[in-house]
């Protein structure tokens, strides 16, 4: 039988990679209108693609949920939004926080904790945040 993550580090965990990865589906979307507003397609499809991940990254994260609630204290990039270049900049940030700091973070603690699907899904999605920072980068240099 698969172990309960209910009251686990890991649950918590979860949910704040849930919360954030929503967070991020919304933000991409805004980002990528307003790249389209501003005749920047390549940037305006980037943040679309990108954003499709974080919605495909929050679907795995639910899978998990045991339909219990968590008390979370969430750490939230407030990004506002801005010009694309802006936008495109602080995206890279969050980006390799995610990669380089949350996930890995995340995916020793489900490790520690016996989650280790949960775990090899933290890994998969770091691999994919930093991914999302490269195409970043290429988008924010000029054409
Ligand atoms: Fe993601
Ligand atoms: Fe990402």
């Amino acid at each position: 039988m698969k172990k309960a993550i209910r009251g686990s580090i890991t649950e918590r965990n979860v949910a704040a990679a849930f919360a954030n990865e929503s967070m991020t589906v919304s933000r991409y979307s805004f980002f990528s209108k307003i790249a389209f507003d501003e005749g920047l397609k390549p940037a305006g499809d980037v943040f679309a693609e990108i954003m499709e991940d974080e919605k495909r990254h929050a679907a795995t994260l639910f899978r998990f949920f045991e339909g219990t609630s968590v008390e979370l204290k969430l750490t939230l990039p407030m990004i506002p939004a801005g010009k694309t270049s802006e936008n495109i900049s602080n995206s890279i940030k969050v980006e390799n926080t995610a990669w380089n700091i949350r996930y890995p973070e995340f995916a020793k603690i489900a490790r520690e904790e016996g989650f280790p699907e949960i775990a090899k899904v933290f890994d998969n999605l770091a691999n994919d945040e930093k991914l999302h920072e490269g195409r970043l980068q290429k988008a924010g240099k000029p054409q």
